[in-house]
């Protein structure tokens, strides 16, 4: 029986990882599928002559070229970008190539179009590397709940940013140094900014709540915010309430659309995802048949990413063995499927607060505050007064779930109040119940 060849198109961290363990697990692999691997392309986007391949792979950084060869049957497109992978992969979807990628940025933003060009060309892409890393949480959403209609799911889904909220709570370390290690370890984007800021989690979330909902790839309309305003003072105060700031990425179904949203926020500190660690990634579902399920493990790194690349590897070599027409098991995500699913604005979505306000300490000011709350017909679920910091009284407040646009309102004319001092922080707070 012929091989399966494979194309590796980059090789940092996943792809170095990639090539590393088809090569040391390739009896175990060759066990699992019945068929050889054989990998007959590695390409990077410069030259490379310092590596030490095997003789019977050929180098090239022509990668165009590469993915138009007969003696490719799959790309591996693991260089991450939006350009040239964009160019590359639809090259090799036209030439009849099986595509596996770990790039989410790329499918979360242009996925609509890649997966119309696989379905025209009967192809496939398989993704499970581009969301959590190492967690299966996209077969889990096929396979395991495929009986299910997942109602939520929240997932802590940037090991970058678990790793420096992890840090700063536990060793009290400073932002950047945490940051400066994560590069260090290859966990963090090549700007890692992407990390901090959530659009990684955005991108990753855009393709669970697709897998999850059947809804086309819709990155522009998830609703984003990062970690990096987030303060010592927060993660303490939050802790002294109960609960850990986690930076989550939600997709929810209500009766009026989908809530896509990537944010700091407050969960309660018994939660088993509130005790994910590290560079650890978790992602809870809620599904209307088996209730809530907790996905866990390494989000990142070369291992974990590889791991969930050569898991989709031996997906595409079984399909090239077991399925005649090519159609293949790997549901392609919707690009036209319930494209009219309206997903709500950050306004329209309804969630907890944590408030922290600086007050001057003045009678008074406290009944304000909680008048106003309760004029917007917000519920206070706890208040703490903190030890006076410079002249002013940090006042904490929990609130019950409340549409945003009540709480924008509600937070102006507080800021409004000529004794409160400096911007109102407000961290979103989930409660992660059914
Ligand atoms: N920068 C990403 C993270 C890598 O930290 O989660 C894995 O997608």
């Amino acid at each position: 029986m012929k091989p399966v060849r494979l194309a590796i198109l980059g090789l940092g961290t996943v792809g170095g990882g990639a090539l590393k363990l088809l090569q040391e697990n390739a009896t175990e692999i060759r066990r699992r599928t019945g068929r050889e691997i054989q990998i007959t392309y590695v390409g990077t986007r410069r030259p490379r002559p310092d590596l030490d391949l095997d003789p019977s792979i050929k180098q090239s950084s022509d990668l165009l070229d590469i993915v138009r060869q007969p003696d490719v049957d799959v790309v591996v497109e693991v260089m991450g970008g939006i350009h040239p992978a964009y160019e590359i992969i639809m090259e090799a979807i036209k030439h009849g190539k099986q595509v596996v990628t770990a790039n989410k940025a790329l499918l979360a933003e242009h996925g609509n179009e890649l997966f119309k060009a696989a379905d025209d060309h009967h192809v496939q892409i398989a993704y499970e590397a581009a969301v959590a890393g190492g967690i299966p949480i996209i077969k889990v959403i096929r396979e395991g709940l495929a009986a299910n209609k997942i109602e939520w799911l929240a997932g802590i889904i940037n090991g970058t940013g678990n790793f420096i909220l992890t840090e700063m709570r536990e060793k009290g370390r400073a932002f950047a140094d945490v940051l400066k290690e994560a590069q260090e370890l290859g966990y963090a984007e090549a700007d890692p900014t992407f990390d901090v800021e959530g659009i990684d989690a955005a991108h990753k979330l855009t393709i669970l709540a697709s897998c999850a909902f059947g809804i086309p790839l819709q990155f522009d309309k998830v609703y984003t915010e990062g970690i990096s305003k987030i303060t010592a003072q927060d993660v303490a105060y939050a802790e002294d309430l109960g609960y850990r700031i986690k930076h989550l990425g939600i997709a929810r179904r209500s009766a009026k659309g989908i809530e896509l949203r990537v944010h700091p926020t407050l969960i309660p500190e018994e939660k088993l995802i509130a005790n994910v660690n590290g560079v650890k990634n978790a992602v809870l579902v809620q599904s209307n048949a088996v209730g809530s399920t907790l996905y866990y493990g390494a989000g990142a790194g070369a291992g974990p990413t590889a791991s969930a690349v050569v898991a989709d590897v031996i997906d595409i070599v079984r399909d090239i063995i077991y399925t005649e027409d090519g159609a293949g098991t790997i549901p392609q995500l919707a690009f036209e499927a319930l494209a009219d699913t309206p997903i709500l604005t950050s306004e329209e979505m309804t969630t907890g607060y944590y408030i922290r306000l600086n007050a001057e300490d003045q009678t008074g000011v406290l009944a304000d505050v909680t008048t106003i709350l309760s004029r917007a017909g917000i519920g206070i679920d706890a208040i703490m007064q903190q030890p006076r910091l410079k002249d002013l009284i940090p006042i904490v407040i929990l609130t019950d779930p409340v549409v945003e646009s009540k709480m924008n309102d509600a937070l102006s004319q507080i800021q409004a109040l000529p004794a409160i001092h400096g911007e109102i922080i407000r961290i979103r707070l989930e409660l992660l119940e059914n």
